[in-house]
Order: C-alpha cells, then structure tokens, then sequence
C-alpha cells in the first residue's frame, strides 16, 4: 500500500486513470451554454433532445412529487423555462455521475441523493428564517448582513449529490486501498475521511472538490464539498457548507444508503451555530426530509 507523498504526484495519478468520471460530451456543451450569459432556452433544448434517455431523465425528475409541478411537463423546453438555468444544471451533473456513484459503491448513490434532499430542504428552511428576522429585526453590520443572505435550495440540490464525489476516484484509482479504508472503518469505527487520511494523506472531501473543480463548476459547489467534514475552515460559502454539514449527517443518522462508514459522530455544533438553528429545527427537519425516503427512485 503506498502513500501519496504528495499532491502533484496524485492529480497525476488520477488524471492518468481512465475511470474517472467525466461529463459526457453533450453534458459539457449544455454546461457550457448554461454559463453562457445570454444562454438560450433553444439551444439547450436541442442538445438534450439529442440524448434521449438524458431527456427521458430529466423528464422523469421535473415530473417527479419532489419538484412537486401542478401540471405535467412534456417537454424539455417547458422544463427549461419552468426550472430555469440553475436547477436544470444541477439535474444534468447529477444525471451524469449517478450511475458511477452506483458503480463504485453500494448505497453511495442513496446517500448523495437523499443528502441532496436534505440539503435542499434545510435550505428552504434556513431561507424562511432568515426572512423572518429580516421583517422584524434592523440589521445594519456587515456581519449581520452576511447573515442575511439567502441560500439557493437548487444549487444546495446539486451540492449534496456530488458531496461524497471524491470516493469515486478512490473506489476507482486506489481500488485496493479503498478496500483497505473500508475495513478499517468499520474495524475501528471511525470517519471514513480519517481512514483516508492515514491511508492515502488524503481525503474524499479534498478529492471530490478536485474533481469538481475540474469540471468547471462554480465555487459555490466545490467550497461546501471541500470543507463539508470542517465547515469552520470555509471563508466562504459557510452557510452553505453548514448545510450540507448537517444534511450529511442527518442522512447517515438516518440511515438511508451507505457512506463507507457505520460511525456516527455527534451533530456538529459550529454547523448549527453558523446557521443560527436550535435542536428544535433539527428534529421538525428529520421529520420533514423523513418522507423523502419515498422519492430516492427519482433517477432509476
Ligand atoms: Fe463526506
Ligand atoms: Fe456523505
């Protein structure tokens, strides 16, 4: 077993694999048109139309109860113009790498979705509250207007889907080693990020932002990915990253799918600090995100 001496060595490594995920073609041209300022709802309903059973998924998960439209969405340029650009991109990475999460894990794909539910939903909720003081506090310091900043519930989607992204390059590039952290965890009942880090100097967290970033995708995805095991340690984004802090918690307490490891640690306080929330919220949330468990066939 050998240890990754340094980072250099190890992107090396792992852009030298062949299975590492990548966005199929038609991904990154619709990625591409999406970041594009004046994008148009034509050309990227043009190139998912190309690819059928990415329409035929997308269809599935616009039309599903979780985004909840009162009527059904037939088309893929009806669901552009009804979802709009963010959400669509969240749909279309989370589409790509789904079936890989599947391949490299079992239960990792039940983990991230149900993570990204969760995700969205305490954003939602994080958003009323902060309307709430909004109406009846006079907030002035810059402080306090960082506090009041909202949270996209859809970008939030898409970060609890590619939170644990990085155990597939390790699954996929280290598949003996990975074999090795698993075991270990579970011998020694601890996170699977420490078993990572004495194993390879590395972890998933450090892997999967990575990733992300190489695929072009925002900071306000790869900053919560990156910090996701230490939320205090991100400058920006911390909201977010408490979020996705506590989502992934909340999944693995919950026990839907299976993140590598049976160790549970204690709910993060500074998570729920830097979110200003109480216990109270925590359980109204597990009981709200609890009837997800029905929707984690969204993507079959
Ligand atoms: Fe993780
Ligand atoms: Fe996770």
């Amino acid at each position: 077993m050998k240890k990754i001496d340094s980072l250099d060595k190890l992107i090396a490594t792992v852009k030298k694999t062949e299975n590492i995920p990548t966005l199929p073609k038609v991904l990154t041209k619709i990625s591409e048109e999406i970041d594009n300022d004046n994008f148009s709802i034509k050309n990227i309903g043009d190139l998912m139309s190309r690819d059928v059973s990415l329409s035929a998924r997308i269809l599935k998960i616009v039309n599903s109860p979780f985004y909840g439209f009162p009527q059904r969405i037939y088309s893929i340029n009806h669901a552009i113009v009804l979802l709009g650009a963010n959400v669509l991109k969240s749909i279309v990475i989370s589409t790509s790498v789904f079936t890989a999460m599947e391949e490299a894990m079992t239960g990792l794909s039940e983990h991230s979705l149900f993570c990204a539910f969760a995700s969205k939903h305490i954003a939602q909720e994080i958003n009323k509250n902060i309307k709430k003081t909004g109406e009846t506090g006079k907030l002035k310091s810059n402080e306090k207007q960082k506090q009041q900043q909202t949270v996209d519930p859809d970008n939030m989607f898409a970060v609890g889907l590619l939170h644990d992204i990085g155990k597939i390059i390790i699954a996929t590039t280290f598949k003996e080693d990975f074999k090795t952290i698993l075991e270990t965890a579970r011998k020694e009942e601890k996170p699977l990020e420490k078993v990572e880090h004495e194993i390879l100097n590395i972890s998933h967290d450090q892997l999967g932002y990575m990733l992300v970033k190489e695929w072009n995708l925002p900071s306000a995805i790869y900053i919560p990915i990156k910090y996701h095991h230490n939320p205090t340690l991100a400058d920006d984004f911390k909201k977010e990253t408490a979020i996705l802090n506590i989502a992934d918690f909340l999944t693995r307490a919950m026990g839907v799918g299976f993140s590598g490891s049976a160790y549970l640690e204690k709910i993060n306080t500074d998570s729920m600090n830097i979110l200003e929330i109480n216990i109270d919220f925590i359980k109204s949330a597990i009981e709200e995100i609890y009837l997800y468990k029905d929707e984690l066939n969204i993507f079959d």
